[in-house]
């Protein structure tokens, strides 16, 4: 479909304001969005040893990623098949040899097959494999885990390679990051009173950009230009200011760029969205890489973490600067998110709202992506 976001005399809609309240709705993204694609969960680094696991809230399902004694890492829905109680409570850690069930002691190797059940020897006479935990769809892209509830999903690549192609035009341009190299130097969690979709619509215009992000508008000038997004990204990327040499809350640079990257990807920034709960953001010597998972209608967590070069981090650079700009960014954009939630309920809401065209392309295409997705019976 092709949109003309100037030609037309009435500003287009954005989703109606239950859809950001109504707990029916929210059941259904659950089931129809997070509950069959691909879903961010976390990074491969922190599986990279036997019997380090991690923990998700994947849809309605609590699911754990566990790296076996091979290494391969498989996913679990995180309930003991006794009687259903959670596996691994914490968010992640290393389990050792095995899953043990901390109830009655069930356990479970770490390919998911149940290997004893303490204090009861009749197991001998059952047949095990009966009682096997559940496996979910696991993959890695770029260093980042996915996890699919849905039985025999599609390829993870089919369905975030285009994402990355539509933003940047040609794969090659994202994989010089090689994002998959690189290690955690901060990160930052942060509660938002804001459904996902009004998080992921701000993510997509930078509109509000030259009112609430001073810092960010200091870096790149282009983004206080209300044209800026008219005809979508910038598949050119944003170019930080003359006196801003680096994506840093001073401005200036202590980091070495990424080793792949060029003079002409020097002082650039890409900003975009894998969809269905991930923002990826670019610039020349950091990777800033979000997570989403919605917890209620008008509640998300966001996991924000920034990915250097190992190099950087072993030599001890202070990586603050870098840190603190996107964190103050952060924390803007959820505020905002925060002071629309409460209207989505308010009649004036009713219809929803508009969409400028700096804002058109691209969250008309995410409100199109999310009304097909519930479709899908
Ligand atoms: S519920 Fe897990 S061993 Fe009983
Ligand atoms: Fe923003």
């Amino acid at each position: 479909m092709t949109l003309s976001p100037l030609s037309r005399s009435a500003l287009a809609p954005t989703l109606p304001g239950h859809y950001y309240t109504d707990p029916d709705v929210f059941a259904l993204e659950q089931e129809r969005i997070f509950g069959r694609q691909w879903v961010y969960v976390g990074r491969a680094a922190d599986l990279a040893r036997p019997g380090q696991f991690l923990r998700a809230d994947v849809g309605t399902e609590n699911v754990i990623v566990v790296a076996g004694a091979d290494g391969r890492l498989r996913g679990f829905l995180n309930v003991c098949r006794h009687r259903g109680a959670t596996l691994c409570v914490e968010d992640g850690g290393n389990v050792g040899k095995a899953l043990r069930c901390p109830y009655h002691a069930w356990t479970y190797r770490l390919d998911g097959s149940l290997v004893t059940t303490p204090n009861w020897r009749a197991i001998e006479h059952i047949d095990r494999a009966e009682y096997s935990l559940h496996p979910v769809a696991v993959d890695v892209w770029e260093g980042l885990v996915w996890v699919n509830l849905s039985p025999d999903p599609a390829p993870l690549t089919d369905q975030v390679r285009p994402q990355i192609e539509y933003r940047l035009g040609d794969y090659e341009q994202f994989a010089r990051y090689d994002l998959g190299e690189l290690a955690v130097g901060g990160r930052k969690e942060y509660v938002c009173a804001a459904n996902w979709k009004l998080i992921f619509e701000n993510f997509q215009e930078c509109y509000h950009c030259g009112t609430i992000h001073p810092e960010l508008c200091d870096t790149i000038p282009r983004f206080a230009d209300p044209a800026t997004f008219t005809q979508g990204y910038d598949a050119g990327g944003y170019e930080f200011a003359d006196d801003h040499p680096g994506f840093t809350l001073s401005g200036s640079v202590s980091i070495p760029r990424l080793p792949r990257l060029t003079d002409d990807d020097d002082r650039r920034y890409f900003g975009m969205v894998v969809r269905p709960n991930a923002f990826l953001s670019l610039t020349p010597d950091h990777v800033i890489v979000h997570r989403f998972v919605p917890t209620a209608p008008d509640r998300t967590t966001v996991v924000c973490e920034w990915l250097f070069h190992p190099d950087v981090l072993a030599a001890g650079i202070d990586v603050t600067d870098s840190v603190e700009l996107f964190h103050r960014v952060n924390e803007q954009d959820l505020g905002a998110c925060e002071i629309t939630q409460p209207n989505m309920t308010s009649r004036a809401y009713r219809d929803g709202g508009v969409l400028v065209p700096a804002e058109e392309v691209l969250i008309t295409r995410f409100r199109e992506w999310v009304l097909a997705s519930l479709e899908q019976a």
